[in-house]
């Protein structure tokens, strides 16, 4: 799957603010076509490999990352920094892990990336087991933030707990419905690279300064595959842009010979089963 990144900016647009399309269309025709920007649809800041449940097969692998850590705030800034100094605008940030509730710096996060004004959309990734603490709901409710719950047949009565929390101080959510999972497989080697038929490489994730096609392909990394598919973000600003086409393109992908991903080679598992 290439991405065709105005068609994927004007996705998320379309679920920021609801005008009417020529309003949302021409804007970024102007911005992107005409005047050049830099503009990016999504990116998924992994903030954390601490997790509380053990999902067999999380597609994260987070049960397999042996040493647990939380991305402190300073470098959360840095790298949101350091790459929003390179292109014009961000559609989405997504912050997500492991389990985001854990994270004791998650209120400072929020606040940051809602105080950037080239981010134009923030969701908070939960499993929807853990309670939030009571400032950390006040500053999502004051944020621009959705948090994202998902709904694992086990655990849904804490999901529910926590959405009525939610409706209580006002902070926006979106709660899935019958996910899907698929067992992604085994880290070895495939006979064709999976990239073209997985609809994952559109959640291009950036993990200790590095972006990768996907949150999976970041933590392949971590757990030593040692494929050097991430792409610097401390690159000068050409190279980087160049290289974030590159993965758009299906260029830095090599995790994706040794993962199913999201694709019909992969089978339909149900969501959130643990491992004992
Ligand atoms: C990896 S999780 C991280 C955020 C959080 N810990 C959670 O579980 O929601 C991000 C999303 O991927 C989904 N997911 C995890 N493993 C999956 C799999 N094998 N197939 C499809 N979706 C998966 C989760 O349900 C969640 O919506
Ligand atoms: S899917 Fe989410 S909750 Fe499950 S182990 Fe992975 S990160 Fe944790
Ligand atoms: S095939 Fe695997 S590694 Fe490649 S984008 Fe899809 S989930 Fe990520």
């Amino acid at each position: 799957m290439n991405l065709d990144i105005y068609k994927e900016c004007l996705h998320y647009q379309y679920k920021i603010k609801k005008k009417s399309a020529f309003f949302q269309e021409f804007p970024i025709f102007i911005r992107q076509k005409l005047l050049g920007k830099f503009e990016i649809p999504y990116i998924e800041f992994f903030i954390t490999t601490e997790c509380n449940l053990k999902c067999e097969h999380c597609s994260n692998l987070i049960p397999f990352i042996e040493k647990k850590e939380h991305i402190a705030f300073s470098e959360f800034k840095l790298d949101l920094d350091v790459l929003l100094s390179k292109i014009d605008r961000l559609y989405r940030l997504k912050l997500h892990g492991g389990e985001v509730f854990l994270h004791p710096e998650l209120c400072e996060m929020v606040n940051y990336a809602d105080s950037l004004k080239k981010i134009k959309s923030i969701r908070v990734a939960t499993n929807g087991t853990v309670i939030p603490s009571e400032k950390v709901l006040k500053v999502l409710a004051a944020s621009k933030a959705v948090v994202q719950i998902s709904d694992y047949p086990a655990f849904s009565g804490k999901a529910e707990k926590i959405a009525e929390l939610f409706r209580m101080y006002g902070v926006k959510y979106v709660k899935l419905t019958g996910q899907k999972w698929r067992d992604m497989g085994e880290i070895k080697k495939r006979e064709t690279n999976r990239f073209k038929s997985c609809s994952i490489t559109r959640c291009t994730s950036l993990y200790r300064g590095k972006i990768y096609v996907c949150s999976r392909a970041a933590m392949m990394e971590e757990l030593g595959c040692h494929f050097y598919d991430g792409i610097d973000i401390a690159s000068d600003k050409r190279t980087l842009r160049r290289d974030i086409l590159r993965i758009y393109n299906g260029e830095h992908c090599k995790a994706c010979f040794y993962c199913d991903g999201d694709t019909d080679f992969a089978e339909e598992i149900p969501a959130g089963k643990q491992l004992l």
